[in-house]
């Protein structure tokens, strides 16, 4: 008998010892596994630029994918060649160009994934201006992307041409979504709070053929064109956004040439004040013609078949002059919100994120340092006066297609935010001349692509990441049980 409940006694503590262990064990897991486990997506889009396209594939976890700042960038990948708009000639070739990027998005996404990846093209202002000139050969261009794309084992969505606003739109939704400004996590509380208004990002998006402004402006909306509403975590967000067709860095370069050419008395050689010293380029005067930004007929100037040289002065206050020509600010009259050709735009607030030509210019002239404004004054006032022989000299790594052109595309950035804008001093160093947030690159393509799988819910998030921690007191607390029942039946049988 009393044997016979000493075993009994082993056999139940042994019991509850187990239990307990197996109770440990599984709390050590991670929680999300223990849930629900994890299945990954991927999604990839095509920015296809004026100048040229790129391929990203992003990829998030289901089970987070309403939250903010769980998409990360798993590829961006670089097409050969020209943007999609420079094949209105043989618009196949365009479809063609995307395939070497397909191919390697294929290799990062596991197949059992691919048929459920959601696949974009967006294409913007290169294809605006083609769709202007000649919409057939855009349409054109535009099928035979797609029909390529349909060709790869992914959920294809759609090729198209997004308009000014939705890219600038878009491209404060990443800004925002990857620096967590429209929700944030508290440790403190362990739910998800909204930050204040003021710390929205607002975005400075500077391409080949277009620009985009973008950011919350103080008070509510007027009745302007620029606007733009969205519900986005259970928060309403009023953004003015506007884009400038023709104000991207190819485009006002092109702008540039023409109106020294036309200024000029000289048929043949021309004075270019923002190229180096002793650089000469030759263009073609019906070269003005292949976009609706130069081919407007001008008295001065026959846009016929004849060269002309552009001679390189390394004239930084020339160029300052010559670039402000491209604007006319007279049509703003005495207004304070409007920027330039009568355009409307409340005072900039906030900070900001300048990215792509905004960034890959100031990047080669090291200056996305935080540096004051008087400072990138003068560091680019120095840089337009140095000569073609030393630039050449001192950057054999540049492209020598890009490097006579920074002192032209950097007084043309000053220009924009200062006397455009209307940044100041002060508002200047606000302004973070980045190209990455996080890890992902920042752009419009992530903002358009959560917005079309309806990753940002309008609503506020009703699963909290507050369950968390009280899975794990629950865990806790049952392991605590769990031990003092067993050391509860321990005393109850060692006394019985
Ligand atoms: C995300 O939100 C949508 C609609 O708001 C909902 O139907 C879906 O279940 C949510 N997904 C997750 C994983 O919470
Ligand atoms: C438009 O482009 C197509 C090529 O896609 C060309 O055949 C046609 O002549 C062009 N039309 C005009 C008006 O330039
Ligand atoms: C600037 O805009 C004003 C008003 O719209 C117009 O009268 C003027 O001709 C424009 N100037 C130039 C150089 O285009
Ligand atoms: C940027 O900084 C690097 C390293 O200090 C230097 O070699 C380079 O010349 C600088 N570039 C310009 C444009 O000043
Ligand atoms: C996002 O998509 C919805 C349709 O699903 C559309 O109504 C909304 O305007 C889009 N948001 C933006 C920023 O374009």
């Amino acid at each position: 008998m009393f044997d016979n409940k000493k075993h009994f006694t082993t056999a139940i503590v042994g019991a509850l010892v187990a239990f307990s262990v197996i109770a440990l064990v599984l709390s050590l897991v991670k929680i999300e596994d223990v849930t629900l486990p994890p299945v990954v997506k991927y999604g990839m889009v095509f920015d296809a630029g004026s100048s040229h396209t790129s391929l990203f594939v992003y990829e998030w976890d289901s089970d987070k994918e309403n939250d903010t700042g769980v998409v990360s960038q798993t590829l961006s990948c670089d097409v050969q060649g020209q943007g999609i708009s420079s094949y209105a000639n043989d618009p196949p070739k365009a479809g063609d160009s995307l395939r070497e990027c397909l191919d390697k998005a294929l290799k990062v996404i596991p197949a059992a994934k691919q048929r459920d990846a959601p696949a974009y093209l967006g294409a913007t202002a290169g294809m605006r201006l083609l769709r202007e000139q000649n919409s057939s050969a855009a349409d054109h261009i535009l099928a035979t992307v797609a029909k390529t794309m349909r060709q790869y084992p992914v959920a294809f969505k759609g090729a198209r041409i997004l308009t000014g606003e939705e890219e600038g739109a878009y491209g404060w939704i990443t800004i925002n979504y990857l620096l967590d400004s429209f929700m944030k996590y508290s440790p403190k509380t362990h739910t998800w709070v909204h930050p204040e208004a003021a710390n929205i990002f607002g975005a400075l998006d500077l391409g080949g053929a277009s620009t985009q402004i973008s950011f919350m402006p103080e008070g509510s909306v007027t009745n302007w064109n620029e606007a733009s509403e969205f519900m986005l975590y259970g928060f309403n967000y009023n953004i003015y956004t506007h884009s400038y067709l023709c104000y991207g860095q190819n485009e006002m370069l092109k702008r540039l040439a023409k109106e020294l050419i036309a200024e000029s008395s000289s048929s043949m050689h021309v004075d270019h004040p923002c190229y180096p010293k002793d650089y000469n380029e030759t263009v073609l005067l019906s070269s003005f013609r292949t976009s609706p930004c130069t081919n407007q007929s001008d008295p001065r100037l026959t846009l016929d078949n004849k060269n002309v040289t552009l001679q390189g002065r390394g004239d930084a206050s020339g160029c300052l002059t010559a670039v402000r020509k491209l604007f006319n600010f007279s049509a703003c009259g005495q207004s304070q919100d409007c920027t330039f050709d009568g355009v409307y735009q409340p005072p900039v607030r906030g900070q900001f994120i300048a990215f792509s030509a905004f960034y890959y210019n100031f990047k080669f002239l090291n200056l996305t340092e935080g540096q004051s404004l008087a400072t990138v004054r003068e560091n680019i006032k120095h840089f337009c006066t140095r000569s073609w022989e030393d630039l050449s000299s001192s950057y054999p790594e540049e492209n020598p297609e890009r490097l006579p052109k920074y002192c032209a595309n950097a007084n043309y950035i000053l220009t924009l935010l200062l006397d455009a804008y209307k940044f100041n001093e002060t508002s200047w160093n606000n302004i973070f001349f980045q190209m990455k947030a996080g890890s992902a690159d920042v752009g419009w393509t992530l903002g358009y692509m959560l917005n079309l799988t309806n990753m940002i819910p309008a609503e506020a998030p009703a699963r909290l990441k507050g369950h968390v921690p009280s899975l794990w007191a629950v865990a806790v607390a049952f392991i605590i049980l769990t031990l003092s029942l067993g050391l509860a039946a321990l005393l109850v049988l060692l006394w019985v």
